[in-house]
């Protein structure tokens, strides 16, 4: 595959932890850890379901993505300030570092506070302002990516992009979230042929809870650069051996993955099945708050998981991170040669005997 495969299996989780990598299947407000939560609705009057923060925890028992959704909506309602969006996207940068991610690119839903008389431009600003100190302070690299809710109507979509043109300089594509089921991509049809016109990057959920034909019409009709989730490609061939031969990107989201229950565990995970197809697999935390883990979590789990990846599949997943990534030619070969020496020292170590 890359030679890496003479890496021993032990030093993989330190590997994992250091090597550096970029994350581009967040969704930053997945990121609102419940003690932020209660501290956001105390600062701004906002009444919560649930007494505490362990109670608030305990209910993320989740069946599918929708039982997900209702808990998650309901948790960003305590974001209203601009200092909040801020505060929020910080406590993960913070996160992202411990983790050595060096890149970031962060989806927000404007939708789910723009239906709470929050102004797009207080979303947008507060979480700009976070990525602008996570560079300058954490050295990570981040980029906002503006997210449609499917369950939504396309006029809703489109009135909404037309919202953020004033803010259109802050972020660098559109995707498509929500509840995936009788919400085939091809109702944003023309919101995503008009983000296409604006020479913004494009990106989509399909194929987590919904039939490989979403992920055909995510190419075909909104023609996405990439494909979040998209796990269930594996039930057509056809469709597997076309997003092989596009170097498709596939965000996967393996603790994601068997919360929502889309897996009955991490072993039973495709990831392998993925990576030996030929995919451009990359290894991404969705909602790490309720998803019970970030970055290096979902790394470390999947790999002591699944006997089928070593350190040749650790390498092959992170360089796909930075090649799925919307960044400069220049910067994405600087890392991927940061990649190389990471994983170029832990195989000449010498094995002790
Ligand atoms: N919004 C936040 N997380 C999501 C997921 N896993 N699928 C669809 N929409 C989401
Ligand atoms: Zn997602």
């Amino acid at each position: 595959m890359n030679g890496f495969d003479t890496i021993p299996r032990d030093k993989l989780p330190e590997l994992l932890r250091t090597a550096p990598k970029a994350e581009l299947h967040i969704h930053i407000e997945g990121s609102l850890e419940p003690e932020l939560i209660f501290k956001l609705a105390q600062r701004n009057g906002v009444a919560l379901a649930y007494p505490t923060v362990e109670a608030l925890r305990a209910a993320y028992a989740f069946t599918d993505l929708q039982s997900f959704l209702d808990i998650y909506y309901a948790g960003a309602s305590v974001l209203l300030k601009e200092q909040d969006f801020f505060d929020m996207a910080w406590a993960y940068f913070e996160r992202a570092a411990a983790d050595n991610v060096v890149h970031a690119e962060l989806f927000f839903d404007p939708q789910t506070h723009t239906a709470r008389g929050v102004d797009i431009g207080t979303v947008i600003r507060g979480l700009h302002h976070a990525c602008q100190r996570a560079q300058a302070e954490l050295g990570i690299s981040a980029a906002l990516i503006l997210c449609f809710l499917r369950h939504l109507s396309e006029d809703d979509a489109l009135a909404t992009l037309d919202a953020a043109l004033p803010y259109r300089q802050h972020f660098v594509g559109v995707g498509l979230d929500s509840s995936e089921r009788g919400h085939p991509p091809e109702k944003f049809a023309r919101v995503f042929a008009k983000a296409r016109e604006l020479g913004l990057h494009l990106v989509a959920h399909a194929g987590e809870e919904g039939p490989p034909a979403y992920i055909e019409s995510a190419l075909d009709v909104l023609k996405v650069e990439r494909i979040d989730h998209g796990v269930r490609c594996l039930e057509d061939p056809a469709l597997v051996q076309r997003l092989a031969a596009l170097r498709m990107p596939l965000t996967v989201c393996p603790l994601s993955n068997v919360k929502l229950c889309v897996f009955k565990d991490l072993s039973q995970h495709t990831l392998p099945a993925l990576l030996e197809a030929g995919l451009c697999a990359t290894v991404n935390s969705d909602d790490p708050a309720y998803f019970g883990g970030y970055l290096n979590q979902n790394l470390l789990e999947t790999f002591a998981a699944l006997p089928q990846l070593g350190a040749a599949q650790a390498y092959q997943v992170l360089r796909n991170s930075f090649e799925a990534s919307f960044v400069s030619a220049d910067q994405r070969a600087h890392w991927i040669a940061q990649l190389d020496a990471a994983f170029g020292a832990a195989a000449a170590t010498p094995v002790p005997r």
